[in-house]
């Protein structure tokens, strides 16, 4: 903010000096008057005027070097963090969604979810990005710029939520037929509420179930278990979103639908009217096992 508004009053003062100096020079023109009328003008040289020349080079030389030195130095400061981060996320673009993997020392802590971050607020977060299939671009535009997320190389980018909120983000790099429909949320938690969060995530979901909820699993694993995984489950597939906590999530198909009961019932039944091109296919199922599947994912909390 001070080198912004350090270099328009530079600008300013500069423009000022160049006006004042023209009218100056404009006012004090020698009266030079031609010998006769219609005869061309003599000119006439006078001493010293070069020196000014080299005086103006000069003062503008410094004060270019100087608002130089200045935003290296404020380029410097913004691209890294003020304190090494404590806490790693590695984003893996796929099309079209984004996998998320919290990164632990202790492995048994660390776990997998999709296009929903959370980040405790008030400290810098760093993410590892993976390229999954074709080049994406992570964006989070009230946080920090784009990254690009490419195939056969981890890139790394650092962001810090100064206050506790939920921040749009999108992929900024046409990446397919979905690209619009390629968003995720980020949100930044209080550092209670992040750890509180976490320490859920690791947890299965509830095993206790009514029968229709239990039918509703078997036909989950059958048809949605070799893409989508659910923590403690025969569910493993790594295609898709791991959806263990997915009722906790607030959006469904990267952030592209509000997740209440009709979008999932719509999502699960038909991905291609939704999001066409999209992995997921169409399920072959009736509209039984459609609404014990639902009452399954619904227990997902
Ligand atoms: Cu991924 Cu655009």
């Amino acid at each position: 903010m001070a080198l912004t508004w350090g270099v328009l009053l530079v600008s300013i003062a500069v423009t000022i000096a160049i006006a004042v100096l023209l009218a100056v020079g404009l006012w004090h023109r020698p009266g030079i008057k031609p010998s006769a009328p219609g005869a061309a003008l003599e000119v006439q040289r006078t001493q010293g005027g070069l020196r000014w020349v080299w005086i103006g080079v000069a003062v503008s030389s410094l004060i270019l070097l100087g608002s130089v030195a200045w935003t290296m130095q404020v380029l410097a400061r913004v691209t890294s963090p003020a304190t090494q981060p404590a806490l790693t996320i590695e984003v893996t673009g796929r099309q079209w969604w984004w996998q998320i993997r919290y990164l632990s020392a202790d492995p048994s802590r660390s776990f997998t979810t999709a296009n929903e971050i959370h980040i405790p607020a008030g400290v810098p977060v760093l993410f590892r990005l993976v390229g999954g299939d074709v080049i994406h671009s992570f964006w989070v535009p009230a946080l920090f710029g784009k990254t690009d997320v490419i195939p056969g190389q981890t890139n790394e980018t650092w962001l810090q939520a100064r206050a506790p909120g939920v921040y749009q983000g999108q992929c900024t790099e046409y990446c397919g037929l979905q690209h619009a429909r390629m968003g995720f949320l980020l949100i930044a938690d209080t550092p209670a509420a992040f750890q509180d969060w976490w320490a859920h995530q690791l947890q299965s979901p509830a095993q206790a179930m009514s029968p229709e909820v239990n039918v509703g699993r078997s036909s989950f694993n059958v048809h949605c278990g070799s893409c989508h995984a659910v923590r403690g489950t025969d569910a493993a597939g790594v295609l898709g979103p791991d959806l263990s906590h997915l009722m906790t999530h607030r959006t469904l198909a990267a952030g592209m639908l509000a997740n209440d009961a009709a979008n999932l019932t719509h999502w699960i039944s038909d991905p291609q009217a939704l999001k066409p091109g999209s992995m997921m296919p169409k399920p072959d199922i009736t509209a039984a096992e459609l609404a014990e599947i639902h009452s399954y994912v619904d227990t997902l909390n």
